[in-house]
């Protein structure tokens, strides 16, 4: 079968390549992979360290063609969503239960492949900030896979919803998203304007991180998972802690992962699709053969919302 490797001629390089079919364990399914979606993380992950050889792959969704031999899971023939720590993008995938969750009729295999990693991000970052209801939100990085979803889980959940972008040419996707107002990153953090907020998802780094510090609520949470900027972010030490007990916490969703199974939020997340509450932004969607331009573009900035590749 095929499935995307790392190739180093020298530059580094995504392409199928032919790799030994999986072996499920007694408690894996098999899963014939049907669309994945890309991460900005995995795919600067194999442009910049991974070795040669290197299987990328985190979010995934398809048709389970064999049970679990143990009988747990999803039966054959059911449309599932999956994460799997590396190695998805391929045509067919073992995969331990826990990490399946099964699709709703009405959510495209296309659809519930942006879920895993973007769309358990964002509802893990929000959940570390308790009930939403009437609460002030930022999110940063609000045009990314991330992003996008966090906007709309927020708006869901009852919270005031605070955008902000980079490129003036988002801020309506943004509100289509659920943002009540976006702001440009610099009039943010000129200006503090629009705080103070009891919870902020900050994935930009740099300048947006130390500002977010100073915009928080007496008891506000920032919660860090990203730094799309790889620059460094000082932090003003008294504007954070005089603001009473304000809180930073970081959110490894990979991590997370290994302790709560991918199944229990993916299902939510996949129920939320269904009803029409979350709607994910594909805004490239290609043939697996495109991986590597594919990959090139989301690293260069040219994807918004997620890109999904089908395999076939
Ligand atoms: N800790 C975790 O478990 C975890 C999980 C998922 C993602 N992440 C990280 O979280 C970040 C967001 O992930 P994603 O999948 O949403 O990525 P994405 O789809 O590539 O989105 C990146 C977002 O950050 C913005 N951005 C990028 N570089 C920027 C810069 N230099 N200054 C200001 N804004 C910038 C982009 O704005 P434009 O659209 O204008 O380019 C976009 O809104 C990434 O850094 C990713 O590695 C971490």
């Amino acid at each position: 079968m095929q499935a995307v490797t790392l190739e180093k001629s020298p530059d580094p390089v995504l392409v199928l390549s032919d790799v030994a079919e999986p072996i499920p364990g007694p408690g894996d399914a098999l899963v014939r992979v049907e669309a994945f979606s890309l991460n900005l993380g995995e795919v600067r992950r194999g442009y910049t360290m991974a070795a040669a050889g290197w299987r990328p792959g985190w979010d995934f969704a398809g048709t389970v063609e064999k049970a679990a031999a143990d009988g747990s899971g999803p039966k054959a023939g059911t449309r599932v969503v999956g994460f799997l720590e590396e190695g998805a993008w391929a045509e067919r995938l073992a995969v331990p239960v826990r990490a399946l969750a099964a699709l709703p009729d009405s959510v495209t295999t296309v659809q519930a492949a942006t879920l895993p990693v973007a769309g358990l991000t964002a509802l893990f970052a929000l959940e570390r900030a308790g009930p939403l209801v009437g609460r002030r939100v930022l999110v940063s990085g609000a045009s990314g896979g991330v992003g996008h979803f966090a906007l709309q889980l927020a708006r869901a959940g009852g919270a005031h919803v605070v955008a902000a972008v980079r490129r003036p040419e988002l801020v309506a996707e943004a509100e289509a998203d659920g943002a009540h107002t976006v702001v440009d990153d610099a009039t943010l953090a000129a200006a503090g304007a629009h705080g103070p907020f009891d919870v902020i998802l900050e994935s930009v780094g740099g300048a947006a991180l130390s500002n977010a510090l100073t915009m928080l609520t007496r008891t506000g949470v920032c919660v860090t998972f990203g730094n799309s900027s790889r620059t460094p972010a000082p932090v003003d030490a008294g504007r954070f802690y005089l603001t009473g007990r304000p809180r930073l916490e970081g959110l490894y969703v990979l991590s997370e992962l290994r302790h709560v199974p991918p199944s229990e939020g993916l299902g939510r997340l996949g129920r939320l699709v269904a009803d029409g509450r979350l709607k994910p932004r594909i805004t490239l969607e290609a043939p697996w053969t495109d991986i590597e331009r594919v990959a090139r573009a989301l690293v260069d900035r040219q994807v918004a919302g997620k890109a999904v590749l089908r395999v076939s």
